[in-house]
């Protein structure tokens, strides 16, 4: 007998851990902050609950500003109202990262929607390939006459990854083609704001009428969001500034709820390694460093070791001056000492100014022309985005 314990002891941390993982859609009355969004995809929705046709809509927003969640819950909540007016809404979700070609799209709408009106036109195989998107699509406008739908919602989240405009334009002109015999509107979703004016010349000016922006959420509406997961950890446990704190940090850095979440995750985890009673603030700090050095250790990954050595002397020499900034030629001295130390010869000045540009555009460094004194002309000048430390722990972890 060893004493080893139970290895699958968890600790007294955590009472229900699905609250904070990431891909749990919790019912409408959790989603925090997001009302007039709701609204606003709730009024796109309303003439379709009533048997008419949806607006379509576009959604804009950065990563975890509750586009997927939102959208995915008023969805929802139409079906069910619209069952009480005796009206056919039904509706299909097609997450574009995953199914990103024509063909896959269009054959996850068709599936997708049948899975909501399986009921009235039982079991339907729908072919795992063999058939072309325009095939999918007809299958899907079939499903929806054969179910008698009086409207049809398409959400397509992600769009940004959709690799065409068919299945785009094809939902836009079903019904006027007699194609299928009900009202037919999508809800587009994109986290690139910068997508709106792709989107504008690949959709006819239609389908444009309502657009809605979700802002990153600021720390009232994250502290609101974290609250009502609480349950998550046992009684007790919480010390009271983890949620307020979690919520500010998160604020100040993206105001995204997915990685808000994660990071109390992330503390309570920490704290379950320790064997601690608590999560604490210091627990919280862990854990943001943490994502911090993650994030910076994806950013930097499988570029060249040169790269490294480079982003590292910024490191020390940020590390030991109480400044930012520091020109070439100050990073390219202590960029061949470092090449010395693991014995590997030095790039050329030129090539080293190159890769730091690179760098900078990248955004993993900050670099700007500064004019110098008199004599010195002008000259340009580098900044880690980054803490010293975190950048040193994520280039030691490669
Ligand atoms: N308003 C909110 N209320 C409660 N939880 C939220 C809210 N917004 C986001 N979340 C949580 O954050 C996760 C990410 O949100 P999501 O809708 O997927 O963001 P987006 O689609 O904008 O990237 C959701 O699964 C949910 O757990
Ligand atoms: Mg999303």
């Amino acid at each position: 007998m060893t004493n080893r314990g139970d290895i699958f002891e968890t600790g007294e941390i955590f009472r229900d851990r699905k609250l904070v993982r990431v891909g749990h859609v919790p019912d409408l009355e959790r989603v925090v902050g997001r009302d007039d969004e709701i609204d606003a995809i709730g009024s796109a929705l309303a003439p379709a609950v009533q048997g008419g046709p949806p607006e379509t809509t576009i959604v804009y927003g950065k990563t975890g500003t509750g586009k997927s969640l939102v959208t995915r819950c008023v969805c929802r909540e139409a079906t069910r109202r619209a069952e009480e007016n005796n009206v056919t809404f039904a509706h299909a979700y097609i997450d574009c990262s995953d199914y990103g070609t024509e063909t896959q799209a269009s054959r996850q709408m068709a599936r997708d929607l049948h899975s909501t009106v399986k009921d009235s036109v039982g079991e339907q195989s729908i072919p795992r390939k063999g058939i072309g998107a325009a095939d999918y699509r007809d299958i899907a406008w079939e499903m929806i006459d054969d179910a008698n739908v009086d409207a049809f919602l398409v959400i397509l989240d992600e769009i940004d990854k959709l690799d065409g405009d068919e299945l785009l334009r094809s939902i836009s002109r079903a019904q006027e083609s007699g194609k299928a015999d009900a009202f037919i509107g999508a809800i587009c979703i994109s986290n690139k704001i910068e997508y709106r004016e792709r989107l504008s010349e690949r959709v006819d000016s239609s389908l444009q009428d309502n657009e809605l922006v979700f802002d990153p959420y600021d720390a009232r509406q994250l502290e609101a969001i974290l609250t009502r997961r609480r349950d998550a950890f046992a009684e007790d446990v919480l010390e009271d500034e983890v949620i307020p704190k979690t919520a500010a940090l998160s604020a100040r850095q993206h105001g995204d709820a997915r990685k808000a979440i994660d990071m109390l995750y992330e503390a309570g985890r920490l704290a379950e390694m320790e064997q601690s009673k608590h999560v604490t603030e210091a627990h919280v700090d862990a854990a943001l460093e943490k994502a911090e050095i993650n994030r910076f250790q994806k950013l930097v990954s499988g570029q060249p070791p040169h790269v490294k050595h480079i982003l590292r002397a910024l490191a020390l020499l940020t590390e030991q001056a109480d400044r930012q900034q520091f020109r070439t030629a100050e990073v390219y001295d202590m960029y061949t000492n470092i090449a010395d130390e693991v014995d590997t010869s030095p790039l050329s000045y030129d090539r080293v100014q190159r890769l730091l540009k690179e760098q900078a555009f990248l955004g993993v460094t900050e670099s700007e022309h500064t004019g110098g004194g008199h004599k010195e002309g002008s000259y340009r000048v580098h900044r880690l985005l980054r803490s010293p430390e975190i950048v040193m722990k994520g280039l030691d972890r490669q």
